[in-house]
């Protein structure tokens, strides 16, 4: 069964406990491989990422590892590292935007870079400028500082944002600009759209006013509705679109949707290089924005005497100093090799994956019928990315301590993410905190942190702040999945975690037992 509606569709595979090397096992793994591909039969046409798993990234399978944080980072393909390594000893490359050769060979990488990276993602040259940052964080404080907000101004983002958007909300307040927040329906943490909507009418369309949302959420996996770009820039709003975690794994066409500005992180694409982001910005909005300051780099001219400069065109107005060159030039090979395989193999292979992963997941029962797990987002693959939020309990419904599945997770060669993954307002949503219990945390002063803000929320009587995060990238397989359903299962009428020789009381977080 292949359909993305089958919400609580019951897996039916035993997963058992954590097995040995037996026949049986490798019996039961092909029973599991058979029902998947049954369920989702489009994964088999994505037998080419099979072959790149046992190339490009054969070191996972060497090491026994298991990888699920690729919403943390994509990982590189071999040939990548190669590419990038050949092209740096063959060449003779130095500081770009002189006359020298090596450095007008170097222009040349970075400005085909700049052009490759706007045909990527079909935004044709005469509507957008590709500025080159340090990463996604870089590229939304590019456009936080030098949005013009300014009293009787608007910053509407929705809840569920990473907090390099949620920051941004800091220079509108210091220019005076009005804040609000779209809130999101529980369970699915979908944006609310009855709700939003009067937040969108609100705006004066003669003032700068910017919405801000993520294209995918890199807590719940939702993939929130493109349409809504054209929609609230009709309303009067320039918006900004944070694409960081939707296309390392899906098609993003700047010619159907027009954001004014889009923001993303290459090691997040396909693992190589890190240290280079992206900001695109609309050439409509481009003229709004005024830099706070000049660096070496984006200046026509300045003077020391005549205390005055004149900012250069375009996208060098916002490339800081010296560009990370060498690393740029490993994203035009990351690029060509996303484009090798095809954005949308590796969106079906996702959706496979995390479809299969959802319905196993829902399906885990204690022998007392309790659920062992609770998904923070929607149940199915419909509008949804392969980002899995969730949280384990024992079978009196007592949470399992996050931090300390982490570390089991970590002793078997799996690695997850957990915490609130830098989108609090997602996480205060789906784990039901209130605004009164988010100012109680901010009474604790300079010493919070995440055990003494768990250990209040306890006493107010809070289940939980925070989950654990599995998510599913272009070089995952079935194997991978299986592996960490089968850890899972392991938790299966489990009331005391045990890391290594020592055993540790749910409840308490005590350590009950060592093995010294
Ligand atoms: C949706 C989203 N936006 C922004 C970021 C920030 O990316 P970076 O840390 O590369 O600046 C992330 C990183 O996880 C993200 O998932």
């Amino acid at each position: 069964m292949d359909s993305q509606g089958s919400q609580t569709r019951k897996g039916r595979i035993k997963m058992g406990g954590m097995p040995g090397n037996s026949t049986d096992e490798k019996l039961r793994v092909e029973e599991a491989r058979a029902d998947f591909v049954a369920r989702f039969p489009a994964y088999e046409k994505t037998a080419l990422l099979d072959d790149l798993r046992a190339t490009e990234y054969r070191r996972l399978d060497e090491r026994g590892q298991v990888y699920l944080d690729y919403t943390g980072a994509s990982l590189y393909a071999e040939s990548q590292l190669q590419k990038h390594f050949e092209l740096m000893r063959s060449s003779v490359l130095g500081n770009p935007h002189s006359a020298s050769p090596a450095s007008v060979t170097m222009t040349e990488h970075v400005e085909r870079t700049r052009r490759q990276i706007l045909s990527y993602f079909n935004a044709r040259a005469a509507d957008y400028v590709l500025v080159f940052t340090q990463n996604a964080s870089a590229a939304l404080k590019l456009v936080g500082e030098s949005f013009p907000f300014a009293p009787g101004s608007h910053y509407l983002l929705t809840f569920d944002n990473h907090n390099s958007v949620n920051g941004i909300r800091e220079f509108a307040r210091a220019k005076g600009a009005a804040i609000h927040y779209a809130p999101l329906g529980m369970p699915n943490l979908r944006l609310d759209g009855a709700r939003l909507e009067p937040l969108l009418d609100a705006a004066d369309p003669a003032r700068a006013n910017l919405f801000a949302y993520p294209a995918q959420s890199n807590f719940s996996g939702v993939k929130h509705p493109l349409d809504l770009v054209a929609k609230a820039q009709r309303k009067g709003w320039r918006v900004l679109l944070d694409a960081a975690a939707f296309v390392p794994t899906n098609r993003l066409d700047l010619t159907a949707v027009q954001p004014d500005f889009v923001t993303l992180s290459f090691y997040k694409m396909f693992g190589h290089p890190t240290g280079v982001g992206a900001l695109l910005i609309r050439r409509s909005a481009l003229a709004e924005l005024k830099r706070p300051w000049f660096a070496g780099g984006t200046v026509n001219f300045a003077s020391v005497q005549g205390q005055a400069h004149v900012l250069s065109p375009n996208e060098a107005a916002f490339e800081d100093g010296t560009l990370n060159y060498l690393s740029i030039a490993a994203v035009e090979i990351g690029l060509l090799y996303l484009q090798s395989i095809g954005i949308d193999t590796i969106t079906e292979r996702v959706r496979c994956l995390t479809g299969w992963l959802l319905e196993e997941m829902l399906a885990l029962r204690h022998t007392n019928g309790r659920a062992m797990v609770r998904i923070y987002g929607p149940a199915t693959t419909e509008a949804r990315g392969g980002t899995v939020a969730f949280n384990l309990y024992d079978p009196q419904g007592h949470l399992l301590d996050y931090r300390r599945v982490e570390e089991l997770a970590g002793a078997e060669n799996i690695s997850l993410r957990t915490g609130c993954f830098c989108n609090p307002g997602v996480g205060e949503i789906a784990e039901g905190l209130t605004e009164e219990d988010m100012r109680a945390g901010f009474t604790l002063g300079a010493d919070i942190n995440l055990q003494s803000f768990l250990r209040l929320m306890r006493e107010r009587g809070r289940k939980s702040a925070g989950a654990i995060r599995a998510s599913i990238g272009l070089a995952s397989n079935f194997a991978d999945v299986w592996r960490f359903l089968r850890f899972l299962a392991s938790f299966r009428d489990q009331t005391r975690l045990t890391i290594g020789d020592v055993s540790f009381d749910i409840e308490s977080c005590r350590i009950i037992r060592d093995g010294s």
